[in-house]
């Protein structure tokens, strides 16, 4: 695997595998690498003639009270990591290549409705700053197809429909999300969660399932459902953030005979802020 710093060097040795035929697949993060992270490189893999990863802690999609200064740079272990999955060039640029001119008057890309509602509620300016960051990751990898998590649910959606708004002509594959053996969705920021809160923090996938079974046994009294769940949740001694019935495609709170829908939800424990979802097709 080849490690670029710098747009023009990967873009050069890009062109070239472009121009030989290779179909390019593309995989952002932010590094801090776990087992569901290396499940989206292989994914890439197996489609794609060339993988490409990038690692960029990206201040612009953190909020100012944030977490983006202890964030885990584990650059060593994540191209060790990388290289056993196969991936081909990993770009791991710093802030000044990926934002020369600073934050403040950086062109932004704003996708509106689906991002202030949710995690966008929450966390204002937070997909403004995805948004941007990966359109500018695709253009300067310009790959075939780009994977993403179904994890990030929101995040997912979001850049599904910024990908058909402007015309980007780039595949988005969705991989599933990877969990910890009693439920819990794997996340770079578990590291924060406590040995305490450890056992308890699964109540989240537990209640958003919960939650999918009573939808698939025919209940559609929504605002009760999810009451119910989200007292789960504080009853498990976690401080909620939101939990929601959503329309699968337009993550607006579902209709009673929408029939793909989704559950989202979000909470904090006393160092994170976890999220989860769970979607189903109704009958
Ligand atoms: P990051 O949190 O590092 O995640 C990178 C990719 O891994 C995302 O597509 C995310 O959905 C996926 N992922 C993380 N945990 C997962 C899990 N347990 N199961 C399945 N997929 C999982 O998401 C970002 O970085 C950033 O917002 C980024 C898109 C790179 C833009 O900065």
């Amino acid at each position: 695997m080849q490690t670029f710093h710098h747009i023009n060097s990967l873009r050069a040795v890009l062109t070239k595998e472009r121009a030989a035929g290779k179909r390019i697949g593309f995989v952002p993060t932010m590094g801090n690498l776990h087992g569901a992270h290396l499940e989206l490189v292989k994914l890439a893999r197996s489609t794609n003639d060339i993988v490409v990863c990038s690692i960029f802690v990206n201040g612009l999609q953190f909020g100012l009270n944030e977490d983006w200064d202890k964030y885990p740079r584990t650059l060593l272990e994540d191209s060790q990591k990388l290289e056993n999955v196969g991936c081909d060039y990993l770009f791991n640029p710093d802030d000044n290549e990926m934002y020369p001119n600073g934050l403040d008057t950086q062109s932004r890309v704003i996708c509106p409705t689906m991002t202030d509602v949710l995690c966008g509620a929450s966390r204002p300016g937070h997909f403004e700053g995805v948004t941007t960051v990966v359109t500018k990751l695709f253009n300067i990898v310009q790959p075939d197809e780009a994977v993403f998590g179904i994890k990030d649910y929101q995040q997912l959606a979001v850049i599904r429909r910024m990908v058909e708004d402007l015309c980007m002509g780039i595949e988005i594959t969705a991989a599933p999300i990877h969990r910890e053996a009693d439920g819990l969705a794997m996340s770079s920021r578990n590291g924060f969660i406590t040995s305490e809160e450890r056992p308890r923090v699964s109540q989240l996938n537990q209640s958003l399932n919960w939650v999918k079974e009573q939808l698939e046994a025919g209940r559609r009294d929504f605002a009760t459902l999810s009451g119910d769940a989200s007292r789960q949740i504080e009853n498990s001694g976690f401080k909620l953030d939101y939990l929601s019935i959503c329309n699968s495609k337009t993550l607006a709170p579902a209709a009673h005979d929408d029939k793909a829908i989704t559950i989202l939800g979000a909470m904090f424990t006393a160092g994170a802020r976890l999220i989860d979802n769970v979607s189903t097709e109704l009958e």
